[in-house]
């Protein structure tokens, strides 16, 4: 079996209630997950804390990642999560999803900072690009490929093309695990990753119910 990553992304959801009725959740609904699948968690900072807590204190077979972090070092830059404090709490971190480019106007430049922050601390980072033309910075793990009209629209793309992008993308680049984002449900996530090319999955909608969740995962196996 190819290692695959399914990281699931709540975006900007959830008090810490609502996150420690969704682990409690996770746990009774999710089984044994096999070692060729990784599951990380990217939550908000607010909830880092209390989630990483709670993943040792059920011992949940799943790491936790962050979803952003500040292209400066650690310093006076009000807001902003250095990447020693993100490491502190979490293992993964994703840059550059297509809502941080729109929404917050982060550049491929900016961008670039954030991973050279990430790689100095020793986080492991997902790179999001809309597809296979984006530059992808060196010391990237994981690039995760979401064309950006499939984000929380409930239009997936199809999983040929999908494959296809993600192997020009390999082809291309530096980096040799490609995964999918955009509209992933627990229908349609095998079709994804029994493409050749695509190494895992990047659900965010899908991530944020556990017990959906967890089919997700046990359906991606
Ligand atoms: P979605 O988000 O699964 O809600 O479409 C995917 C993503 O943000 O990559």
């Amino acid at each position: 079996m190819k290692p695959l990553l399914i990281a699931g992304n709540w975006k900007s959801n959830k008090t810490t209630a609502d996150a420690l009725r969704w682990l409690q959740d996770f746990k009774n609904h999710t089984g044994t997950i096999p070692t060729y699948i990784t599951v990380v968690l990217c939550v908000p900072f607010t909830l880092l804390y209390t989630v990483k807590e709670k993943i040792r204190e059920y011992s949940l077979p799943i790491v936790l990642g962050a979803q952003n972090v500040s292209p400066f070092p650690e310093g006076a830059e009000t807001g902003e999560e250095s990447a020693r404090m993100v490491r502190d709490l979490a293992d993964w971190v994703i840059i550059g999803h297509s809502e941080r480019r729109k929404n917050f106007h982060e550049t491929d430049d900016v961008l670039q900072k954030k991973v050279e922050q990430a790689h100095l601390v020793g986080l492991k980072i997902i790179y999001c690009v809309p597809d296979d033309r984006t530059p992808i910075p060196a010391h990237v793990d994981v690039t995760a490929y979401e064309p950006v009209w499939a984000i929380g629209t409930g239009k997936s793309d199809t999983p040929e093309n999908a494959n296809m992008v993600v192997a020009s993308i390999k082809a291309t680049s530096q980096v040799k695990r490609v995964i999918y984002g955009g509209s992933v449900t627990t229908a349609n996530v095998a079709s994804f990753v029994g493409q050749p090319s695509i190494d895992g999955v990047l659900p965010g909608g899908a991530s944020l119910d556990p017990e959906i969740f967890a089919a997700l995962i046990t359906n991606a196996r």
